[in-house]
């Protein structure tokens, strides 16, 4: 398990950042990358952070540390800027449990219902939905848009969250992720056995009768608020490892375990700083998003980014 960056790193890290200033770039790292990314990033953060820092970014390039649909995010605000993904192979079985002919087919049987999209989505079908949210904000979306009929997209466990926490109606989509669904109540119930006085914190990825026995349901920036702001001094943490590392350097006297050894996104692992370096190097794995679909997908995330 990777929650330490060890400074066996730091010449990979040093040609990193030349190769930065070479490029004119700018890299961005999500919450769940290797510690040792994380540190060479300018901006770290939840999707819904990472997207908002993407608005109008300056730099010639953006280096995306994570999965496909986040940089295809990237590229779809920032037309004019090369998006790079750090590893070409890096994309997020969630997003591809929907394609764009079955949101059509569901579209079809609940005609009167506005599509929410889960940021983890790929382009294609963000132009096919009305409004994108995340994990950090999908009550608040839900809430705010006039719909009484909410399609929901593919998150079947987000959805069901945000379902509790809404009068609308939410007709549920059945994707999961598979890291986060295998986290069973046994594993949650064994933990807080192992440490009775913690706080438990899960990702609404998880399945509603583990999101029912945690203390909070947050995205993975805020359950760093969270740990901040809390007088409590050990946390179990119910999403993917990554987080242990920006949760310990920012609460160097709190303790933090993960619940389960399993809670390990393949894809988000697939980023080394070899790979980074390899991508910049050869400019290779550009991300790039056709405009016509661009153009739709960026009106569901522009709605999105205008609610609060
Ligand atoms: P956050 O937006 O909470 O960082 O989650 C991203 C994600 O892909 C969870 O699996």
């Amino acid at each position: 398990m990777t929650a330490k960056a060890g400074s066996g790193f730091k010449e990979l890290q040093e040609e990193v950042l030349e190769l930065k200033r070479a490029l004119n770039a700018i890299i961005v790292a999500h919450n769940y990358q290797r510690p040792e990314v994380q540190d060479i990033a300018d901006f770290t953060g939840d999707s819904l952070e990472l997207a908002r820092k993407c608005v109008g970014i300056k730099a010639k390039v953006i280096v995306f540390c994570g999965v496909l649909f986040m940089a295809e995010t990237a590229a779809i605000l920032n037309p004019g800027t090369t998006v790079l993904l750090s590893h070409r192979d890096a994309g997020c079985p969630l997003a591809d449990t929907i394609d764009v002919d079955s949101l059509r087919e569901w579209k079809g049987r609940y005609p009167e219902a506005a599509v929410v999209a889960y940021v983890n989505t790929t382009a294609a079908i963000k132009a096919e939905s009305d409004i994108c949210c995340t994990s950090a904000n999908g009550v608040e979306v839900v809430n705010a848009i006039p719909d009484e009929e909410i399609l929901f997209i593919p998150d079947r466990n987000l959805g069901h969250y945000v379902s509790t926490r809404t009068d609308k109606k939410l007709i549920l989509y059945p994707g999961f992720c598979a890291t986060h669904d295998n986290l069973s109540v046994e594993e949650v119930k064994a933990a807080r056995q192992r440490y009775p006085q913690a706080k438990v914190l899960v990702h609404p990825e998880c399945r509603p009768e583990v999101i029912e026995l945690a203390d909070a349901a947050l995205s993975t920036s805020q359950m760093l608020r969270y740990a901040k702001g809390s007088n409590a001094k050990i946390f179990l943490i119910g999403t993917e490892e990554g987080m242990l590392y920006p949760l310990r350097k920012q609460n160097p006297d709190k303790e933090f375990h993960l619940i389960s050894n399993s809670l390990v996104c393949p894809d988000m692992k697939k980023t080394t700083l070899e790979r980074v370096i390899e991508t910049m190097k050869a400019r290779k794995n550009i991300v790039t998003v056709p405009e016509e679909i661009r153009v739709r997908a960026k009106k569901a995330i522009d709605r999105m980014l205008a609610i609060g």
